[in-house]
């Protein structure tokens, strides 16, 4: 995602919304609700002296909650400012169950942030393990809160936890490392592998841009390629993009393909450029008018994302999640969209150098993210949770750092159409603009909603075995043999 990933939480509980994307239309009725709550919070839950809390912000949503014992919903928000819960198929779900919907803001973005200055001392306590256990302590804390209000004690509310993308991967890590405090986790499209060089990204795209309009797309990355050594200046003026080094340039352009796929709008790029080779007009040009008409117009994404002096900037402000997702991709997660040995679409200049370089220029020396040791602690694609449903969208090329196989505890299924994307499931098709309710009328096969009815399933399962014996206990041959 380099950036990408964040332009997904926007949608989802703001999923991503990102600090790029800004929906043209409709922003108030994409919201059940904006208005803010909030609660201190502890800035190291690591350090057992460290006592320093800061402000952090959530949302709660009560019209469905009918029965006060009824299931809560914790819809997890990723990372980008989180303004509110939004309007997608969770709204039909807590309808369905009665559930309220509560929606906590991650740490550091927005207005949830423990420093002023975002220099890269200060943000040592930014990461998924700090934001999850951020997660267990407002859980706790909101359950007591609906206690006091309704003067009981010891009455603990069935929850399920929901994310899309990286709070899709949180909604899988937060059952797994607490699994005492949630019913059951939905992780639609979640990242849970941390990847070095995520080759099989750029591969996705070809994949799903299909023979021909794979074949136009290298075509152009050759001719900008050519053009940048030449003329550089004027290739970058044609996409009103003269502020970025070369490095940075290629890396939107090729940012700028894979939204189309990302989110379910594989034609609005591809038609244009099949019919301009058919006609035999400038390739590039044709490009150039997709990334201005559709990618920095109507989807609303911004260019100084890309440029690394941007990403250094410190202050805080409504921009700054692009670094500090930056910040969570060079310690964590990494997930570098490196281009492919072979047949790539990108430019084979966006390679681990680039990614390593960035890291290296925007937080300075000795920053680049351990893999290995984020998938030690989370298990990568081979998490040990239970009670997890894992969706895929078919087009969406990260759904190759997502859990690789089903089981009767972790059901995953991939959700196949035309423009099936990321959190398709969550957001219907296409997912920008967003639709309301995650409508899924304009999905090219009823594939979505064939997942939402499984998911339906499995949450009125686990809930309602959760209500009989308790979020954590499994299998009563398992308690057989733990007795005997
Ligand atoms: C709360 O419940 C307790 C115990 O049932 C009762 O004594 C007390 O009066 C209640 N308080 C309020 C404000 O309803
Ligand atoms: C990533 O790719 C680079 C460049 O091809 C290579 O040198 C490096 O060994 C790769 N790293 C891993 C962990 O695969
Ligand atoms: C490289 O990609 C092309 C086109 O997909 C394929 O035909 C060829 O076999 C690939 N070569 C290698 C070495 O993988
Ligand atoms: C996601 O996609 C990958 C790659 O196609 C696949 O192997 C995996 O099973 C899928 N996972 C889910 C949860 O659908």
């Amino acid at each position: 995602m380099g950036l990408l990933l964040l332009l997904l939480l926007f949608f989802f509980g703001g999923f991503i919304e990102s600090r790029t994307l800004h929906f043209p239309h409709g922003a108030e009725t994409s919201y059940l609700t904006r208005e803010e709550h909030w609660f201190d919070q502890t800035i190291d839950h690591f350090s057992p002296t460290d006592r320093r809390q800061f402000r952090q912000r959530y949302y709660e949503f009560l019209d469905y909650h009918q029965d006060s014992n009824g299931p809560v919903f914790l819809k997890i928000c990723g990372e980008s400012s989180c303004n509110g819960i939004s309007n997608d198929y969770i709204t039909v779900l807590a309808k369905k169950f009665g559930a309220a919907v509560v929606s906590l803001e991650h740490r550091y973005y927005g207005k949830s942030s423990p420093f002023k200055s975002l220099a890269t001392e200060n943000l040592k306590y930014l990461s998924s393990k700090q934001a999850l256990f951020d997660l267990a302590i407002f859980r706790q804390y909101y359950q007591d809160t609906m206690n006091a209000k309704l003067n009981v004690s010891k009455v603990d509310n069935p929850w399920f936890v929901f994310g899309v993308s990286y709070s899709g991967a949180m909604s899988a890590w937060f059952r797994l490392k607490f699994p005492h405090l949630t019913c059951g986790s939905l992780a639609s499209s979640a990242v849970v592998l941390a990847v070095y060089n995520f080759t099989d990204f750029d591969k996705q795209i070809g994949v799903s841009a299909g023979e021909d309009c794979k074949a136009v797309l290298q075509e152009i990355t050759k001719l900008v390629e050519e053009q940048l050594s030449s003329d550089g200046a004027s290739v970058k003026q044609l996409f009103g993009a003269t502020m970025l080094n070369d490095g940075d340039f290629l890396y939107f352009l090729a940012d700028a393909a894979v939204i189309a796929f990302q989110y379910g709008n594989p034609d609005v790029l591809c038609s244009p450029l099949l019919d301009a080779k058919k006609n035999g007009d400038n390739l590039v040009d044709a490009y150039a008018r997709y990334v201005k008409d559709y990618y920095l117009g109507t989807f609303g994404a911004s260019i100084q994302t890309y440029d690394q002096q941007h990403l250094k900037k410190t202050a805080l402000s409504e921009d700054s999640g692009d670094r500090l997702w930056w910040y969570q991709v060079c310690t964590e997660v990494a997930y570098f969209q490196v281009a492919p040995a072979n047949d790539s679409i990108r430019s084979s200049k966006v390679d681990t150098r680039y990614h390593l370089d960035l890291c290296k220029n925007v937080f300075g020396e000795g920053i680049y993210p351990d893999v290995d040791v984020t998938n030690i602690y989370y298990g990568g694609t081979k998490i040990a949770g239970s009670r997890i449903i894992f969706t895929n969208g078919s087009q969406d090329p990260w759904r190759h750092a997502s859990v690789q196989t089903s089981s009767k505890d972790m059901p995953l299924y991939i959700i196949k159409c035309h423009n099936c994307g990321h959190g398709s499931d969550m957001r219907g098709c296409p997912q920008a603009p967003l639709n309301l309710e995650g409508n899924a009328e304009k999905c090219t096969s009823d594939a979505v909603q064939k997942v939402r009815q499984q998911i339906i399933n499995h949450i009125d399962l686990w809930l309602s075995q959760c209500q009989d014996t308790g979020p954590d206990v499994d299998e009563p041959d398992w308690l057989g043999r733990m007795v005997m």
